[in-house]
């Protein structure tokens, strides 16, 4: 099992400057094997302390770090990612507004490197993927590998020529032309359940949900942006931080509302 190792950060008052500074910033660290001693610039952890959890460990100059084992989301946050992941701003909103389960059995296309896919994964009860390139299917595999989930089917197809299973709760789309997939979509979903459409720019998300309402299956219920801003909180120091992450998609929400 992997671990999450930190370098606990410092402050010291500096009596010149009059006020605190950072001496030692706080680092992270994911360690894949705690089978051998962690070297770090000129100080070394023995395996012995990397075999504790949740305790103040030392290095071998008595400085201190926490050390625990790592959960999904540290795991997932160390998945090889190709351009255009989904962040998990956008993802936290997908499983809220599907109110998707252990019980659900959800579609995603195209897989990618298989963020958004081993995410839904980790809540649902199974996952199919598709994407059309082989090279991203592997990626993705190695990935869901990485975590050891049993519950997705990764499968090369072209979304756009048909779904192979029925019954989805949820169909999510990040792919360059959804709305040619919304027939199959809908042959392949329960009603009720929802698609959820990931478009970067303007024109896609119109034509996309130009086509919805020509559906008489599919009633189109909303587009959100998420824009998250991060905050710094350092003593009397709080303000937005300078750099956030800007732009990254629009969620566009369907759900199939007749037979
Ligand atoms: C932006 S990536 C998806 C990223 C993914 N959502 C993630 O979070 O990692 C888009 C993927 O769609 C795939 N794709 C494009 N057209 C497709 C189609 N018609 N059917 C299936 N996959 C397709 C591409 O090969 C690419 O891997």
């Amino acid at each position: 099992m992997p671990k999450i190792l930190i370098q606990k950060g410092k402050k010291e008052f500096v009596e010149e400057l009059n006020r605190e500074v950072t001496t030692i910033k706080q680092k992270n660290f994911f360690l894949q094997n705690i089978n051998k001693d962690f070297q770090l610039s000129g100080s070394l952890i023995s395996k012995n302390e990397l075999k504790k959890n949740g305790e103040i460990i030392k290095d071998n100059r008595g400085k201190d770090f926490l050390i625990f084992e790592s959960t999904f989301v540290d795991d997932y946050k160390r998945l090889k990612r190709l351009p255009q992941t989904i962040p998990l701003k956008d993802i936290g909103l997908i499983l809220a507004e599907t109110g998707i389960n252990r019980t659900s059995k959800v579609l995603d296309s195209g897989t990618g490197s298989g963020a958004l896919t081993i995410m839904l994964a980790n809540f649902v009860k199974e996952v199919h993927s598709y994407d059309v390139r082989e090279d991203h299917l592997k990626a993705a595999q190695d990935n869901v590998d990485f975590l050891k989930l049993k519950n997705i089917k990764l499968k090369k197809q072209d979304i756009n020529e048909g779904i192979l299973e029925k019954d989805f709760d949820l169909i999510t789309l990040d792919l360059p032309e959804p709305w040619k997939t919304l027939k199959h979509c809908i042959n392949a979903m329960n009603i009720g359940a929802f698609i959820v459409c990931y478009s970067i720019t303007v024109p896609q998300l119109q034509d996309f949900v130009e086509a919805v309402r020509k559906e008489e299956k599919l009633m189109y219920v909303k587009t959100v942006e998420i824009q998250e801003r991060l905050w710094e909180v350092d003593g009397r120091k709080v303000k937005p931080k300078t750099i956030s992450i800007g732009h990254s998609g629009f969620l566009t929400f369907v759900r199939k509302v007749l037979k």
